[in-house]
């Protein structure tokens, strides 16, 4: 059996993975319908979930049957909606019509950058709650040039109509070049943001959404994640308590 004492408890790694609530999960592993790497999983059994391959009933976790899951580089332009009154192209017509995915959460028509797809709905909801703090990294050229004092505001937190935004991280990496990390993915978030602080964005790019990113993606471009990146992002997505 796999020995890992630092490591995650099984039943807990399978529910986060969406198998089923913990008390399903130990069921699933006294049944013996559970293997790690191979061999029949125990009970309290730890493991690591970025080494060791789980299986429940011969299957990977994080790849059950039926789900997908795209990252796509959206180009200017395109929007993030299932249909579009004005006939504009949708993220839905650049990756594969069947299964039915729908995106994870949405970027601006104007805005550009990487964008989930995927018909796990589970997986999407912890990807989009604010409560689950996933980090969206954000390049945006803005208008002049932003002062330090701008750059900690956008860091402490501005108020916009809808509230105060949480802290943020946020740089200057060029003259006009502002890096920001936010988590919580509120409309146009980062515009309003540089608008607060006198320098509207002049074009905006997701580059990381948690652990994902993919400097090769082409605009428009789209593939399939792997199964480490569908864990790396079940484990960035995980409820804040650490439960
Ligand atoms: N913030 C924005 O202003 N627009 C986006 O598309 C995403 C984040």
């Amino acid at each position: 059996m796999a020995q890992c004492p630092q490591g995650e408890r099984l039943q807990k790694v399978l529910a986060r993975a969406g198998v089923g609530s913990r008390r399903a999960c130990d069921e699933l592993i006294a049944a013996g319908r559970v293997t790690v790497n191979g061999l029949r999983a125990q009970l309290g059994q730890r493991i690591d979930p970025d080494r060791d391959a789980v299986e429940v009933d011969g299957v990977p976790i994080g790849i059950r049957p039926g789900l997908v899951y795209y990252l796509l580089n959206k180009p200017i332009g395109v929007v993030t909606t299932a249909s579009d009154p004005q006939g504009r192209t949708t993220v839905l017509d650049l990756v594969p019509s069947e299964p039915r995915v729908f995106p994870v959460g949405r970027l601006d028509a104007d805005t550009e950058g990487l964008l989930i797809l995927t018909n796990d709905g589970q997986l999407a909801h912890r990807l989009t709650h604010p409560s689950f703090g996933v980090e969206k990294e954000y390049l945006a050229k803005v208008e002049g040039r932003p002062s330090r004092g701008a750059i900690r505001r956008l860091r402490e937190g501005i108020d916009l109509d809808d509230g105060r935004t949480a802290p943020a991280e946020a740089s200057l990496v060029g003259p006009d070049l502002v890096r920001l990390v936010i988590h919580e993915g509120r409309n146009r978030q980062v515009r309003r943001m540089c608008e607060a602080i006198g320098h509207p964005v002049l074009r905006l790019v997701r580059h990381r959404i948690g652990p994902l990113r993919d400097r090769k993606l082409a605009p428009g471009a789209w593939r399939e994640l792997t199964l480490e990146e569908v864990r790396a992002l079940e484990r960035a997505a995980k409820p804040r308590d650490g439960g």
